[in-house]
């Protein structure tokens, strides 16, 4: 049976040593700030919100939360964005996605400053990244990397195959994971819906990253005994036992799965707190980087 990462206790971890690094800024008059966009009334885009800005507050963080209606126009948004980069009381800006199909997501971050885009999700930011050079790194990529060096996951040489080729978590955790450093240095495999043998792939994978987007995905028979499994699917699964009518599931048959792996990350309680906390940890260096 697998051991858990426990993504909350990591989280906590990350998040008291932030702590002093906001308590040093405020001393100096500085209170890092985050800027939240959220257009629509998407369910699972609120409840992420919320969290952001629930975090935020237990460091002693700003954040400031923008609500729009999904009817909003792209140019109005774009001028809110221009009024939040000038701001300073904002050292970070998050525009929540996705975002209604009438506006351009990519017109939408490219209007971000770069300085200011602590998702990493600008072409400034993603470009750095990829010729590794010093930039905001995105989060949930960059919190599974915290996640396997705090679980003392050894990332060189290793096989790893990631599941999903999204720019906010396939695309970017590859590339950190190949890089020449630590952790890093591993040999990588994309696969996506177009891969013809999923499960030979997935069988050679020593690390297992899962961000395909759909439930049980990942069955045990598909996983390596001893991988090491990251889980990034949050999906709600109507459940009339539960008060909310639904329950979360990630990408991977937890069951069957938890069997062959060493170590998983359980949904919820794995991946999802690291993604905040380096959300946090993103904004406090912007607001560093503003002294
Ligand atoms: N939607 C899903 N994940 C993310 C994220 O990390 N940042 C933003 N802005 N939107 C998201």
């Amino acid at each position: 049976m697998a051991n858990l990462i426990d993504g909350k206790k990591i989280a906590a971890k990350v998040r008291e040593e932030l702590k002093s690094r906001i308590d040093k800024l405020k001393k100096k008059g500085i209170t890092p700030g985050l800027g939240v966009v959220l257009v629509g009334d998407d369910p699972a885009s609120i409840s992420y919100v919320t969290g952001k800005e629930r975090a935020c507050a237990e460091l002693g963080m700003f954040s400031r939360e923008t609500r729009l209606p999904a009817e909003i126009t792209q140019e109005e948004l774009l001028a809110l964005i221009a009024s939040m980069n000038e701001d300073p009381q904002l050292h970070g800006i998050l525009v929540q996605l996705p975002l209604p199909r009438h506006i351009d997501e990519q017109k939408i971050i490219m209007a971000i400053d770069p300085k200011k885009d602590v998702d990493g999700f600008h072409p400034v930011n993603a470009g750095k990244m990829l010729l590794g050079q010093d930039c905001y790194l995105p989060c949930t990529p960059n919190g599974i990397l915290k996640l396997l060096e705090e679980s003392g996951v050894e990332t060189g040489g290793a096989e790893v195959v990631v599941l999903g080729r999204s720019n906010i978590v396939g695309k970017p955790v590859a590339n950190l994971l190949f890089r020449k450093a630590n952790p890093g240095n591993s040999t990588v495999t994309i696969c996506h819906t177009a891969t013809r043998d999923l499960k030979a792939h997935t069988l050679r994978a020593d690390i297992l990253i899962v961000a395909a987007g759909r439930a049980r995905t990942v069955t045990g028979d598909m996983v390596k005994e001893g991988a090491v499994v990251i889980d990034v699917g949050v999906n709600r699964i109507p459940d009339d036992s539960k008060k909310r009518g639904y329950r979360l599931e990630g990408d991977v048959d937890f069951s069957s799965v938890s069997e062959k792996a060493s170590l998983i990350t359980p949904v919820p309680g794995g991946v999802g707190p690291m993604t905040i906390t380096m959300l946090l940890f993103n904004t406090v260096a912007a607001a560093e980087k503003s002294v």
